[in-house]
């Protein structure tokens, strides 16, 4: 089996969410603290061994290409200021990874954002999705654990984590089989269950390996109700033909597609950063 080197990042959504905020900035872009949802989610990535990078945009994406190209000039200015501390700022992506941008043309779903992936995935080749606003913190890399097991089962993997009834609604939500130690298979997968229907309590996490074989359920996938073309459902398909697993979630995660999750990982990052806890704690123990 080839080496899991590839990485897609669905960019195109609207981040309807945050307008204003998104009319101009993607929703990937939003920073916690000082660095952008999708540096942290490329920074798992490289450290993960993905060496590809392949971010499916829409037509006003050209902010993530340009957060990530060198800026020479203002390199060499704070380099002749010995500003080194801010150099290591500027250097957002190392030069020997590799990106790729392309168009989504219409936003059609998640599961329409990852076929447009397929020219750049080879015969069985495995490669990882990752859905940059689902923003973790954990000791030990997510993306690395969920490659692992699926380098072991031979099987598109996805990451989970247990979800309370009254967020469930807004995830993939799977039926899990018999958990050995932290993975298990998964038996049935549905998106967006209304809480009573949900099969578990364990959510899809942004974070998936999968198959090249995906690619030719996604473009059998039939459109959901919302017209999107839902990941899910083709990974429904999947766990029939050739088995899916999930493995849970050893970490925190914030999801920052909502408005609660964004400002709970800012807090979150405030608090590990010694500069800014005592004054963050300050002023929230004045909140009312
Ligand atoms: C997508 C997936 C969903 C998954 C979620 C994770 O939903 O469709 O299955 O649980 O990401 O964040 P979205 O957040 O795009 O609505």
């Amino acid at each position: 089996m080839k080496k899991i080197t590839k990485a897609v990042f669905p960019v195109g959504g609207m981040g309807t969410r945050f307008l204003p905020a998104t009319k101009s900035i993607p929703k990937e872009l939003l920073p916690i603290i000082d660095k952008p949802l999708i540096q942290y989610a490329v920074e798992e990535a490289i450290d993960a061994g993905i060496e590809t990078l392949i971010f499916i945009t829409s037509a006003s994406k050209h902010a993530i290409s340009d957060h990530f190209d060198p800026m020479p000039d203002l390199r060499a200015k704070f380099m002749a200021q010995n500003k080194s501390h801010l150099v290591d700022k500027l250097d957002t992506l190392p030069l020997e990874i590799q990106r790729v941008f392309i168009p989504q043309g219409a936003p059609l779903g998640l599961g329409h954002a990852v076929l447009q992936a397929e020219a750049m995935i080879g015969a069985d080749e495995m490669f990882a999705v990752i859905l940059a606003d689902d923003f973790i913190q954990a000791e030990v890399n997510p993306l690395k654990r969920l490659v692992a097991v699926a380098e072991m089962k031979q099987s598109a993997t996805i990451s989970v984590e247990a979800v309370s009834d009254d967020r469930i609604s807004s995830y993939g939500v799977i039926q899990p089989s018999e958990w050995q130690g932290d993975f298990t298979q998964v038996t049935d997968i549905i998106e967006k269950p209304d809480a009573h229907a949900a099969p578990s309590n364990y959510g899809v996490i942004g974070r998936y390996v999968l198959p090249q074989s995906v690619f030719a359920v996604l473009r059998q996938t039939k459109m959901d109700k919302n017209s999107e073309y839902q990941l899910t459902d083709a990974l429904n398909e999947l766990m029939r033909s050739s088995g899916l697993q999930a493995v849970k979630l050893a970490g925190q995660r914030f999801d920052c597609g909502s408005q609660s999750g964004f400002v709970m990982a800012n807090l979150h990052v405030a608090m590990q950063n010694a500069g800014l806890k005592a004054q963050v704690l300050a002023y929230l123990s004045s909140c009312k």
